[in-house]
C-alpha cells in the first residue's frame, strides 16, 4: 500500500463548536491505481486530500505514505519528503503570476541538486509533450484556462513524484480541457504513478480504478466502478 489511513479524525473550531471534516477514517491505497474521491461539498474531499499530503495534521490516527508515518516525521522532514514524493494539482491552478510558464514549472525545484542545465531541457521537453512550446515564456494571465492547468501539470509531474494529488482540477476548465487532464493524469498513471484526483464530474469515474465517495467525513468504497477505458466525457449520465 502506497498510502494508508489509520482511524483518521480531523476537526475544526467553528465559533463555539467543532465540525468534524473526517470521521475515523480507514482508507489504504494501492501503488499505480488512479481513484477518484467524490462526494457532496463540505463533506471533507480536500480536507483529505491535504492530510494525506502531509499539509494537515489529523487530531488523531496515523498516515502512512510510502511506508512513512508522515506526522511522526519534523516539519523540515515533512517538507522535503512532500517535496520529492508528492505533486500537486488544484483547481485554481496556484501559478504565480509574475513567473513565466517555464519559471513556475521550475519554481519548486530551487533546492535541488540537478543542475539548472537538466531541469531546464526537462522542463521545456516536458512542456512540448504537454503542447505548451509556444507559451514558455508567457505569464499566466496571457494562457488559457486549459493552458494554465497543464502549467500546474507540468510543475506536478517534473521530478515524477510517485504520487499525485489533484483537487478538483478541471473544476474551472471547459469540457475539452478537462477531458485533456483526465487524459494526462491517465499517461501518469499508465507510467507507474499513484493518482488520487477529487472530482465532481461523474464522468471521470470512467478513468477510475477505484472510485471513492466520501460523505460527512466518512468514505463509501466503491468496488464496482472500475475503468473501462472508453472517453469518459460521452458517459456522463452513467453511474
Ligand atoms: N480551515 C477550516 N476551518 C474551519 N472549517 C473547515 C476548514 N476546512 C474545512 N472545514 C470544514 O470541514 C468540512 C469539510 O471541508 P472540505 O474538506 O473543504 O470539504 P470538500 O472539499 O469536500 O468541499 C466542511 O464542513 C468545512 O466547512
Ligand atoms: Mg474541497
Amino acid at each position: 500500500m502506497i498510502i494508508q489511513l489509520r482511524k483518521v479524525t480531523r476537526t475544526f473550531p467553528v465559533r463555539n463548536d467543532r465540525v468534524t471534516a473526517l470521521a475515523d477514517v480507514n482508507l489504504e491505497i494501492e501503488a499505480g491505481k488512479l481513484i477518484c474521491l467524490c462526494g457532496p461539498s463540505g463533506s471533507g474531499k480536500s480536507t483529505l486530500l491535504f492530510t494525506m499530503g502531509g499539509m494537515l495534521r489529523p487530531d488523531s490516527g496515523t498516515v502512512r505514505v510510502l511506508d512513512r508515518d508522515l506526522y511522526a516525521l519534523s516539519k523540515s522532514e515533512r517538507a522535503a519528503f512532500r517535496a520529492s514524493q508528492l505533486g500537486f494539482i488544484f483547481q485554481d491552478f496556484h501559478l504565480v503570476p509574475y513567473l513565466t510558464v517555464r519559471e513556475n514549472v521550475l519554481l519548486p525545484l530551487g533546492h535541488l541538486k540537478k543542475s539548472a542545465q537538466s531541469n531546464q531541457q526537462d522542463c521545456d521537453q516536458l512542456l512540448a509533450r504537454l503542447g505548451l512550446s509556444h507559451r514558455l515564456d508567457h505569464k499566466p494571465r496571457q494562457l488559457s484556462a486549459g493552458e494554465r492547468q497543464r502549467t500546474a501539470i507540468a510543475r506536478a509531474t517534473l521530478l515524477k513524484p510517485p504520487i499525485l494529488l489533484a483537487d478538483e482540477p478541471t473544476g474551472n476548465l471547459d469540457e475539452d480541457s478537462a477531458e485533456e487532464v483526465y487524459r494526462l493524469l491517465t499517461e501518469y498513471r499508465e507510467q507507474g504513478g499513484t493518482v488520487l484526483v477529487v472530482t465532481h464530474t461523474r464522468s471521470a469515474w470512467t478513468y477510475a480504478d477505484q472510485v471513492i465517495q466520501i460523505v460527512e467525513g466518512q468514505l463509501q468504497v466503491n468496488p464496482s466502478v472500475h475503468r473501462t477505458g472508453t472517453s469518459p466525457l460521452r458517459h456522463s449520465t452513467e453511474g
